[in-house]
């Protein structure tokens, strides 16, 4: 309808019918099958405002949602279609790798083929939001959300946001896209301890400077929805902070979008001490600037009292349910309440072998290949070797936010193996986890999984004996070790990175045999792999690879794909590390100032990560050299030109991602000892030489105060070129 429709449509609507726009309820108020991710607790909202509600929490099927679309607009009385939104987080039945491997890709443009791709099939399947894409910054891997991350760095985060939310927007017009929905606004990524929901405490310069500018780049790229967070932040809840939704998000960023909450967070601000019951919550967040309540009673049973007591201007309301309207419309859902919707579509979208080519090949630039002693990889399918470990035979390489996929759509280690070498003998050696409190803890595993997935001693004993016996017949060990499913993603905080000890157990066994081991991980968040380390020949981290996840592994295995995969999460040797991240401080005294006590470090563990960000190896290596600035003094509207050579004199063709870093030397909030600012991933053939050309701007060059006001000031810049953040060239710039 026309914009100005709405308007009307707006003065003929009840309070309660407002009220109800602002409700999102699960499917099970629908009695259709739904997934909850959250505390389930009965929510005392009444029958009438279930009728009214305005959307629907994780409701998927074209079937689903057009029985509950039909019967809610039934009952509307003016017939208001509802919006339809999901976890749609890195794909929908195509599953693609965990965002923490993805963003190992450096590939943006491929990710937004990708997230095109997810919403093709979600929008087929009744789905017209995507609760994404995250990009909360994290500095800490014991928090289990690292999963859904892109990371440690603010400027790679951003670059991804963008694409995230072009590939799922790009399509709407054609009805084949997905209203994104940026998340969790804002840093919940630094919650304290890593520990889940917990409080966030930053400085106004770092949460400027290294939190809030991927949600900037959201709202930049055009977003049409955002998300609260759950935690405080400085100890007022996100979802009923006036100054970070409509001060920050809303007035100095100009975004125009709708704020729904997060799950129960309204009702959570309670809970948290900020409100004392409903009618107050509803009336701090609404006027903080949530539009929407996702699963909470506080809008239905708060928000009509305070109306009419006069406590509450009814234009707030109106305000926030002209949001909802406008975006349904901008949906043409009052034309077409399905959307893009069809059992149709969804019959001929879901899984196609173009949609599983990109996830293989994401996969494939995705994986990290940490450690290749001599050249252990690639493998040549002459070698006489096995496949060892419970992930060698295991489909469960989505990881745990990938709600709507299914491991019998995934391809295991052993099925991608096989392609190569048919017959190769396989053992699961130990269990994933021997703990069954620990995995009856995780929330999602019931009693008969857990008997299944851990063996009794005995026969525990036996695999362990079997994976040696055929490993002793080998001459290379490809070993699958790392987290179960539920053991990263929300509510997965872990304060030991370490794998199990059943798991370093198998490793110690195994490494006795004097056999070549290549060990692959499966996981959701870097580990702390120093204690194994030594004990193998290579390492490739696979994260959660998604649904081509065997292919890909195997792909890289063999030496069809070169790989490419660089860290965006520094790696710790110990847990104790974290958080740990390459953009710190300098400190009055760096650890390598000078040997000896008095320095920034530990007296038990080195204080430098195992594997820094930016870190990853192919097979052959790059050189870089000559790394060169066009002017030694430029002035802030100027810009530096930048080049630095690379000569590839290995016998692959290689894929090299050259990071450009730089650091402020002096400025009036102390500044990272490097921050990354571009990135360019180049091809070459072996024994190529390639120049590489960057261009810098004063703008990329500001830092933020404890105003949380963006400064440049004038004075010395390192310019840091390389392979990594550790390994790298640095030239010196003067800025006037
Ligand atoms: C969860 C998560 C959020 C998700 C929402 C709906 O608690 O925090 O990321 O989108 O609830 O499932």
């Amino acid at each position: 309808m026309e914009d100005n429709q709405l308007y009307s449509l707006l003065d003929s609507m009840s309070l309660k019918e407002k009220i109800g726009q602002l409700i999102q309820l699960s499917g099970d108020f629908f009695s259709t099958a739904n997934l909850s991710i959250g505390p389930v607790e009965k929510l005392g909202i009444s029958p009438e405002f279930v009728k009214l509600a305005g959307s629907a929490l994780n409701v998927v099927g074209f079937e689903n949602v057009k029985h509950v679309q039909d019967k809610q607009m039934e009952n509307q009385p003016h017939h208001i279609p509802m919006l339809f939104m999901s976890d749609v987080i890195y794909g929908y039945k195509t599953i693609f790798p965990i965002p923490l491997g993805f963003s190992s890709s450096w590939n943006p443009h491929l990710v937004e083929k990708a997230f095109e791709c997810a919403a093709d099939e979600a929008s087929a399947s009744g789905v017209q939001v995507a609760f994404a894409p995250m990009i909360d910054v994290v500095h800490d891997a014991r928090w289990g959300r690292v999963l859904e991350s892109l990371g440690e760095d603010p400027f790679l985060t951003s670059t991804f946001a963008k694409t995230m939310i072009k590939g799922l927007q790009n399509n709407l017009p054609d009805k084949k896209g997905l209203v994104a929905c940026f998340k969790h606004f804002a840093a919940y990524g630094a919650v304290e301890g890593g520990r889940e929901y917990n409080s966030v405490d930053l400085s106004l310069s770092n949460l400027f400077q290294n939190y809030l500018p991927p949600y900037k780049a959201a709202v930049d790229a055009g977003a049409k929805m955002a998300m609260t967070s759950l935690t405080t932040l400085n100890g007022i809840p996100s979802t009923a902070d006036k100054w970070l939704l409509t001060d920050i998000l809303r007035k100095r960023w100009g975004f125009d979008g709708t704020i729904i909450s997060d799950y129960a967070s309204i009702q959570e601000i309670i809970r948290h001490g900020f409100a004392e019951d409903n009618e107050d919550a509803a009336f701090k967040a609404l006027n903080a600037g949530v539009d929407i309540d996702m699963k909470s009673p506080v809008y239905a049973n708060g928000l009509e009292k305070l109306v009419t007591n006069g406590k509450l201007d009814i234009e707030k309301i109106n305000d926030a349910v002209l949001r909802v309207l406008r975006l349904k419309n901008d949906l043409g859902l009052f034309e077409n309440p399905y959307f893009g919707a069809s059992s149709t579509r969804e019959k001929t979208s879901l899984l196609t072998s173009r949609k599983r080519a990109l996830s293989r090949r994401l996969a494939e630039e995705s994986i990290v290949l940490l450690k290749n002693k001599n050249n252990a990889l690639p493998l040549s399918t002459e070698e006489n070797m096995v496949l060892i470990g419970p992930y060698a035979d295991n489909h469960a390489l989505n990881g745990m936010w990938a709600i709507h996929g299914s491991k019998t759509d995934t391809v295991s280690i052993l099925q991608g193996i096989q392609k190569f070498v048919p017959n190769i003998p396989t053992e699961k050696g130990t269990d994933l986890r021997r703990d069954s409190s620990l995995l009856a803890g995780l929330g999602f595993l019931s009693e008969q999984e857990i008997k299944r997935m851990v063996s009794s001693e005995k026969e525990n004993h036996h695999n362990l004996m079997q994976a040696i016996k055929i490993s002793q017949k080998s001459d290379t060990i490809i070993l699958t070790l790392g987290e179960e499913t539920y053991e990263a993603g929300e509510a997965g905080s872990k304060t030991n990175l370490e794998l199990p000890e059943n798991q370093i157990h198998l490793i110690n066994e195994l490494s006795k045999l004097g056999k070549k081991i290549i060990l692959i991980i499966i996981a959701g968040r870097p580990l702390a792999l120093e204690n194994v380390v030594d004990k193998v020949d290579a390492i490739l981290y696979c994260w959660f690879p998604g649904s081509e996840g065997g292919n890909a592994i195997a792909n890289l295995l063999f030496g069809c794909i070169n790989p490419s995969g660089r860290l965006t999460m520094s790696f710790p040797r110990v847990s104790a590390q974290e958080p740990l991240y390459y953009n710190h401080l300098a400190t009055g005294r760096p650890q390598d100032l000078a040997k000896g006590r008095f320095v920034s470090k530990y007296i038990d563990a080195p204080a430098n990560p195992l594997y820094p960000f930016g870190y990853g190896l192919s097979y052959g290596s790059v050189n870089y050299l000559n790394l060169k600035i066009d002017k030694e003094v430029f002035s802030k509207d100027s810009t530096i030109h930048v080049t630095v050579k690379l000569i590839n004199d290995s016998d692959f063709d290689t894929t090299e991602v050259v990071q450009l870093y730089i650091h402020d030397k002096v400025a009036e909030i102390t500044q990272p000892v490097q921050r990354l600012i571009d990135f360019k991933k180049v091809e070459l053939k072996h024994d190529q030489e390639l120049t590489v050309h960057f261009n810098i701007s004063s703008n990329q060059l500001t830092f933020f105060d404890n105003r949380g006001n963006e400064k440049l000031e004038s004075g010395l810049f390192d310019i840091i070129c390389g392979t990594n953040g550790k390994q790298h060239l640095t030239t010196t710039v003067r800025l006037k």
